[in-house]
């Protein structure tokens, strides 16, 4: 992983100055100020009106800025985007992208927004939302985009077009959150895990969130500021975790000096592949991975 790992992507209903200003507080990587569905059909225009206020007007903590559109084909994504790019945030997020077509048009879009403004190409980032069974099934033709930044697994909205029935332990949904991290892997792609809809029960988010990261996730997706501490602790490397990892890189160097590709260490094998996960393990931590 060459870029910053983005671990906690917040998002704030566009329309909701409180929440907005709060957000622009809040120690998160991302902040994501939405126009689509935490935006009440009757408020897509006060969305499009506060979003470049805030990004005018509020110094976010969070190193980047998105914002997210209404879905491609809903009749608002034009408005939404000329809005949304009106004060330049750092990528713009499309939910429930299905088809190659859609990237396309909004790839054009965004490359008009940067020859108009003197940008240099592709700098405009783009997001999408994985989150049908239509997608899922196009992951191969939609991830190969070239101006993906990253994938966002939408586990809600997939549940709901499947008729599948949530349950704790998500088996219902695991195929596709898996194809995701998967995509996002063959292609160099950040992935971005699903929403927990816990507000306050930290255990239950500390696990999803683990569990997430264990899959390959470089971080989740966050819907209120008791989620940032647990969600962001999941996705960081522990100390212990750092220096195993800086243990094996050393062990490596040692044993390949000695002509050996593969060694045990405190009574397990070692060899390239997890070498290649100790190197995952720094570069999350945001050491620069040796060895
Ligand atoms: N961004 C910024 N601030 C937020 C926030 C968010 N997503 N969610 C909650 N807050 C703020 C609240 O405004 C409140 O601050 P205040 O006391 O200064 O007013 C504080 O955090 C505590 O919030 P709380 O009272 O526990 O929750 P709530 O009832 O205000 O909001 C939700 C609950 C679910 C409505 C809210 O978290 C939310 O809108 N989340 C985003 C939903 C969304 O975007 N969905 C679409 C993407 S999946
Ligand atoms: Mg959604």
């Amino acid at each position: 992983m060459s870029v910053r790992p983005r671990r906690t992507l917040l998002y704030v209903p566009g329309d909701d100055w409180r929440k907005l200003q709060k957000a622009a507080t809040l120690e998160v990587d991302c902040v994501c100020l939405d126009m689509e569905d935490g935006v009440a059909l009757n408020r897509k225009q006060a969305a499009r009106e506060s979003i470049p206020r805030a990004l005018e007007t509020l110094q976010f903590r969070a190193f980047e800025r998105l914002v997210r559109i209404n879905a491609i084909g809903s009749g608002w994504e034009e408005e939404d985007l000329r809005a949304a790019l009106q004060m330049l945030p750092d990528g713009i997020v499309v939910p429930k992208v299905e088809e190659k077509e859609q990237l396309d048009w909004i790839d054009k879009k965004l490359h008009q927004e940067e020859t108009q403004r003197g940008l240099s190409p592709g700098s405009l980032r783009l997001w999408i939302g994985i989150e049908t069974p239509r997608a899922i099934l196009n992951l191969k033709t939609l991830a190969a985009h070239p101006r993906l930044e990253a994938l966002i697994f939408g586990s809600e909205d997939l549940a709901a077009a499947l008729g599948a029935t949530r349950t704790p332990q998500g088996w219902e949904i695991f195929y596709a959150r898996s194809a995701v991290v998967m995509a996002a892997a063959a292609f160099g792609l950040q992935a971005i895990d699903m929403v927990s809809v816990e507000l306050y029960d930290t255990e239950r988010i500390r696990a999803e969130s683990l569990f997430g990261a264990q899959m390959g996730y470089s971080g989740k997706q966050i819907i209120h500021p008791n989620q940032i501490a647990p969600v962001r602790e999941a996705f960081t490397p522990s100390p212990e975790a750092v220096a195993q990892a800086q243990r094996i890189l050393e062990a490596y160097e040692a044993h390949l000096e000695q002509g050996k590709g593969a060694f045990a260490l405190d009574g397990k094998m070692i060899d390239l592949p997890l070498v290649k996960a100790a190197r995952n393990t720094l570069a999350r931590a945001g050491k620069a991975p040796q060895g």
